[in-house]
C-alpha cells in the first residue's frame, strides 16, 4: 500500500458524503488468463479500487454502506496449495486493517449483502465495468445483463469518483514524478538507440524492460513507428531508415500504478531535413504555447483551440492552408493535420478514468463534447483546477488516406491547399507530449529532467550519444 491508512479512510469518507445513500460496490480486478487458465497476464488492479482501498491482490471487492458508514472488504483467504506454489500473502483481515476497513467477509457473502440491499429497495451503486469477468460477477450480484451494465452504472458514484480522483494531492504528485523519471529513462534510451538498421520492435522492447524493471510496466502499449501518421502505430520488425522520423509514444507505471505519458519524434539520421524541421518547429511551438495558457479557471477546450489556431496560422505560412484562420479552425479544417485532442487527464490510468465515461471526466454542464471530426477526440475540455494533471500532446500528421478522402469530397477545400499537401504524403507524422500539472497560478511539466524536444536540443543529444 502506497499511502497512510488515513489517506484511504479520508477518501472513502469523501465518497460516502458525495454519494449520499445506498450500497457502494468498488470491484477489484481478477486474474486474467492469457492462453490457459494458470498462465495469466501480469495482474493489474483496478485504479478506483486502488484509490479507495490501496490493495493489489486479485479477487477483492470493497463495499461501503453510504447510509450507515459500514465498510467491508470481501475476499477469500488463500489455501495451502496457493501457499505451496506462490508463497503466503497478507490475509484479508490484515489488508482491511492496513486501509482502515472494519469488517471482512468471504466473497460468497457479498451476494447476500447485495440481495438484501436490493430487496429493501436501496440503490446499489456500481461503476461501468470494463472486464468481462467483472461483468459476469455484477450480473450474478445484481441480475443486470452485461449489455446493460454501463447504462445502469451509478451516475452519482461516477461523478463522486471523478471529483475526487481528478485533483491530485501532493503525495500523488510525488508518485507521478516518479513515473515521469522512469519515462525520462525510457525516452532518452529510445532516442539513443534510434539509428538506421535498428528495428522498431527492438526499441519498444527496451522500453518495456526499463518500465518493468524500474516500475510496474508500461502505462499502455508503446507506440514506436516510422509511420508517425498512424496515431497508434505499434512497433513492427521494420528497420529504421535514414532520412525518416521515428515517433515514440510511451509511458511508465510506478509499482503503485501512477503513470507517465511522453512522446518524442526523432530524426533517424541524427538531424532534421529542412522540410521536417519546418513542421517540427510548429509542433514545438504549439507544445510550448499550451504552457503559457494553462492555469486554474481556464478551459482546456480554449487551450486546445489556441493551439489549433497557432498551428493553422503556421501551416498557412508554409502554404499548406489558406483563408481566415478563425474560420478554418471553426470549420475543423486543421483536423486534417491534428485529428485528435490536445490532451487527456492522467493519473492512475494513463487516460485517467476513461472507463467511467469521457463525458463525465473531460466535460461538464458548462463544457459540452463536440461531434466535429477531430474535436470529438478531445478527451478533456473542462475548466482546469489546481491539482489537475493533463497531457499536452500536439501533433501534425500527413495521413494519405485522409488527405485523399477530404480531397475527393472537397472537405474544407476553402482552407486546404491540397496540391501542396499532396507533396507531404510520404512525410509521416510528428507528436510531442509531456505531462502538465496545474498549479495555483499556472502550470508546469512533471518530471525533473526534460526529455530533449526543441530541435537543436534533439540534434545535440543525438550528436553527443556517440
Ligand atoms: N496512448 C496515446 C496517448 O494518449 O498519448
Ligand atoms: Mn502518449
Ligand atoms: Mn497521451
Amino acid at each position: 500500500m502506497l499511502f497512510s491508512k488515513e489517506t484511504y479512510t479520508g477518501r472513502r469518507a469523501g465518497l460516502r458524503e458525495r454519494v449520499g445513500d445506498g450500497l457502494i460496490l468498488i470491484m477489484g480486478n481478477n486474474d486474467s488468463p492469457m492462453n490457459y487458465p494458470a498462465n495469466t497476464y501480469k495482474f493489474r488492479q483496478d485504479s478506483t479500487f486502488l484509490y479507495f482501498f490501496g490493495q493489489h491482490r486479485n479477487g477483492l471487492v470493497g463495499v461501503i454502506d453510504a447510509d450507515s458508514g459500514d465498510e467491508t472488504l470481501y475476499g477469500d483467504e488463500i489455501d495451502i496449495d496457493d501457499i505451496v506454489w506462490y508463497g503466503s500473502v497478507t490475509s484479508v483481515r490484515q489488508m482491511a486493517d492496513e486501509c482502515g476497513v472494519a469488517t471482512t467477509a468471504p466473497m460468497a457473502a457479498l451476494a447476500d449483502a447485495v440481495a438484501q440491499a436490493m430487496k429493501s429497495g436501496r440503490t446499489v451503486h456500481f461503476l461501468p465495468p470494463y472486464r468481462h469477468d467483472t461483468m459476469i460477477q455484477l450480473m450474478d450480484l445484481t441480475g443486470i445483463h452485461p449489455s446493460e451494465q454501463r447504462a445502469k452504472a451509478s451516475l452519482p458514484l461516477i461523478k463522486a469518483v471523478v471529483a475526487l480522483r481528478s485533483v491530485k494531492t501532493a503525495e500523488e504528485i510525488a508518485e507521478l514524478e516518479r513515473a515521469s523519471a522512469i519515462g525520462y529513462r525510457m525516452h532518452t534510451t529510445a532516442m539513443a538507440l534510434c539509428r538506421p538498421g535498428v528495428t522498431e520492435r527492438y526499441i519498444a522492447g527496451q522500453l518495456d524492460g526499463i518500465a518493468a524493471s524500474l516500475g510496474a510496466c508500461c502505462s499502455f502499449q508503446s507506440i514506436a513507428s516510422m509511420h508517425g501518421e498512424i496515431l497508434h502505430g505499434y512497433p513492427s520488425d521494420r528497420l529504421l531508415e535514414e532520412g525518416r522520423l521515428f515517433l515514440c509514444d510511451a509511458g511508465a507505471e510506478t509499482v503503485e500504478h501512477y503513470c507517465s505519458d511522453h512522446t518524442r519524434t526523432t530524426p533517424i539520421s541524427g538531424h532534421f531535413t529542412p522540410r521536417q524541421r519546418d513542421i517540427y518547429d510548429i509542433v514545438v511551438d504549439c507544445h510550448d504555447l499550451a504552457l503559457t495558457h494553462a492555469r486554474p479557471g481556464v478551459r482546456w477546450w480554449d487551450v486546445h483551440f489556441a493551439v489549433c489556431r497557432l498551428m493553422t496560422e503556421r501551416l498557412k505560412a508554409l502554404g499548406l492552408m489558406k483563408g481566415n484562420v478563425d474560420d478554418a479552425v471553426s470549420a475543423g479544417a486543421h483536423a486534417l493535420f491534428l485529428p485528435h485532442g490536445l490532451g487527456h487527464m492522467m493519473g492512475m490510468d494513463v487516460h485517467d478514468m476513461e472507463g467511467l465515461g469521457q463525458q463525465y471526466v473531460g466535460y461538464d454542464e458548462e463544457t459540452r463534447p463536440s461531434s466535429q471530426f477531430g474535436t470529438a477526440s478531445l478527451r478533456f475540455a473542462r475548466r482546469l483546477e489546481e491539482g489537475h494533471v493533463v497531457t499536452d500532446e500536439p501533433g501534425i500528421y500527413f495521413i494519405p488516406d485522409l488527405i485523399d478522402l477530404w480531397r475527393a469530397k472537397g472537405i474544407n477545400a476553402d482552407f486546404l491547399c491540397f496540391d501542396e499537401i499532396e507533396k507531404y504524403k510520404d512525410f509521416g507524422g510528428i507528436r510531442i507530449e509531456d505531462d502538465v500539472l496545474i498549479t495555483a497560478d499556472g502550470c508546469r511539466f512533471l518530471g525533473e529532467e526534460r526529455i530533449p524536444y526543441h530541435a537543436d536540443d534533439v540534434e545535440a543529444f543525438l550528436a553527443a550519444r556517440g
